[in-house]
């Protein structure tokens, strides 16, 4: 039994690490999904079926075990099911609560008989569990409400916000050394878990502008850490790799995210995040003409031109255009038109949300391109149609001084000509002005972006067969 329980749970750690290759292109992340939920769920089975087997299970815990699972699965089933594509990063952020959470829990549950010695190497883990498991757990859900717009999305801090902080990272940091090293016992954990717990919430309450992915994605990480430490306390292979491999590619992820929006990952380990430029700089004034355009206009111009770069941002996901916007790029380029989609790595709200919109509307993968291969491009671009997008493409990033200094943007500026589909010239996320507005090669086409791009298609049906 030991032989082949180790070797089908070597098996179900392949199935994540294949399931994370898979994910690296669009066309084969579905089947990576799938092949690592199938692995977890082999892995959740077998565990079950361990603890019959060893006769380690009372009938009581037997039934505690199948009503958790079944309300987890339940819950986790509804909310994936129905939540809208736009909540989709507050749902991901929740779920880094939850797994945070119930990492820390595990560990409690591993400390509770204190009667019995654990030696240092469990203590210790019982400790790095806690600790981030609890701040994860605080600083996800403050993440979830700034999101969801519970919580204000601007950076919220106090006087006193960052020595505070120290001092709870320094209680909790001393708690768990007497913790770990068994000078303190229960008394001691519960006060790591109650300053570990403030300062996910003053970690996470200062984060505004456009740093929310970077922070995000750090919890996630942390997410994967806490419970790799919960495999550790309990001695589970499988929570192990699975933990390991969401802490590291979550770590990957915020570095590459860092990069795009010009943050030094210190700067937002150290507590940075991205209350520097932003914090009390004035918004950006948008002076001089703004330009509009009709639908038939537009469609003219994009029917006579050779080169077309569609910009998507967060507001093709809000107005679910990613149908018309595909659509439209098909009949340019069965007209004859050089079409491709300028992905930015933070257009949207979660990491990868425009790449996921496009492959839900089936749009060609080698048409998307990411922000290094499709800036150089856009000199030669005719027409440069922006959907939704606000931030990603604000020249104001090049100076310094405000919300999105620094922060590498899609160069459509550049381009001959750009035409800008949104309602109205309200804010993005980072909550400036945007000088691209104002710049004379741009031209306005208001309206929500599904009924503009439905027009932009009726339209085009007179320019091309
Ligand atoms: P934003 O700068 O947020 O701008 C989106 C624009 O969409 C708004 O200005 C809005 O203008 C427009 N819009 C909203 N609903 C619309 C609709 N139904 N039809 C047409 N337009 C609509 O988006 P972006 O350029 O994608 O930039 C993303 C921002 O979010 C960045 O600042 C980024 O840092 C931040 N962020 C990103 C993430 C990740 S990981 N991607 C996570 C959190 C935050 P109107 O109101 O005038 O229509």
């Amino acid at each position: 039994m030991n032989t082949t329980t180790h070797l089908l749970y070597l098996g179900t750690a392949i199935c994540f690490v294949l399931g994370l290759h898979l994910m690296n292109s669009p066309a084969t992340a579905r089947r990576g999904n799938q092949l690592s939920a199938f692995g977890m769920a082999v892995a959740i089975v077998l565990t079950v079926v361990v603890l019959i087997d060893d006769g380690i299970i009372t009938a009581t815990a037997a039934v505690v075990l199948a009503v958790g699972a079944a309300a987890g699965a339940g819950a986790g089933l509804v909310a994936a099911r129905r939540v809208k594509m736009t909540a989709m990063p507050q749902l991901v952020s929740l779920f880094n609560a939850v797994g945070g959470g119930a990492a820390a829990l595990i560990a409690f549950a591993d400390a509770l008989p204190e009667s019995v010695d654990q030696p240092v190497s469990t203590t210790l883990t019982i400790f790095l569990d806690v600790l981030i498991g609890a701040v994860t757990f605080s600083g996800s859900l403050i993440a979830a409400g700034k999101l969801a717009g519970v919580v204000p999305g601007r950076p919220l801090t106090f006087a006193g916000a960052r020595p505070l902080n120290l001092l709870l990272a320094l209680t909790a940091l001393v708690a768990g050394i007497l913790y770990t090293t068994g000078v303190g016992g229960l008394g001691t954990l519960g006060l790591l878990t109650g300053a570990a717990l403030v300062v996910g919430v003053l970690m996470t309450l200062p984060i505004g502008g456009a740093d929310m992915p970077v922070v995000i994605s750090l919890l996630n990480a942390c997410t994967g850490t806490a419970v790799a430490m919960a495999g550790f306390v309990i001695g589970s292979t499988p929570l192990i790799i699975a933990g390991a491999l969401v802490g590291a590619a979550g770590g990957i992820l915020t570095k590459l995210m860092a990069v795009a929006m010009n943050r030094s990952l210190l700067n937002i380990i150290a507590g940075g995040f991205g209350t520097g430029d932003e914090q009390g700089s004035p918004a950006v004034a948008a002076t001089g003409t703004v330009r509009t355009v009709t639908a038939d206009d537009a469609a003219l111009q994009l029917a006579y031109a050779g080169k077309v770069v569609i910009v998507p941002g967060y507001g093709l996901a809000a107005a679910q255009a990613q149908h018309e916007v595909v659509e439209l790029a098909q009949a340019l380029t069965s007209h004859g038109v050089d079409v491709s989609y300028g992905i930015h790595p933070v257009a949207g709200r979660m990491p990868g949300h425009m790449n996921v919109l496009l492959a839900e509307a089936n749009a060609p993968y080698p048409q998307l391109k990411d922000l290094d291969e499709i800036n150089p491009q856009f000199a030669a671009t005719d027409v440069v149609l922006v959907v939704g997008a606000n931030d990603v493409t604000n020249p104001a990033a090049r100076r310094p001084g405000n919300a999105v200094s620094g922060m590498p943007i899609l160069d459509v500026d550049k381009a001959r000509s750009v035409i800008v589909v949104k309602r109205s010239l309200g804010h993005g996320y980072a909550g400036i002005d945007n000088e691209l507005y104002t710049n004379p090669r741009t031209a306005m086409l208001f309206g929500d972006a599904k009924v503009a791009l439905t027009s932009l298609v009726n339209e085009l049906k007179a320019y091309v067969r």
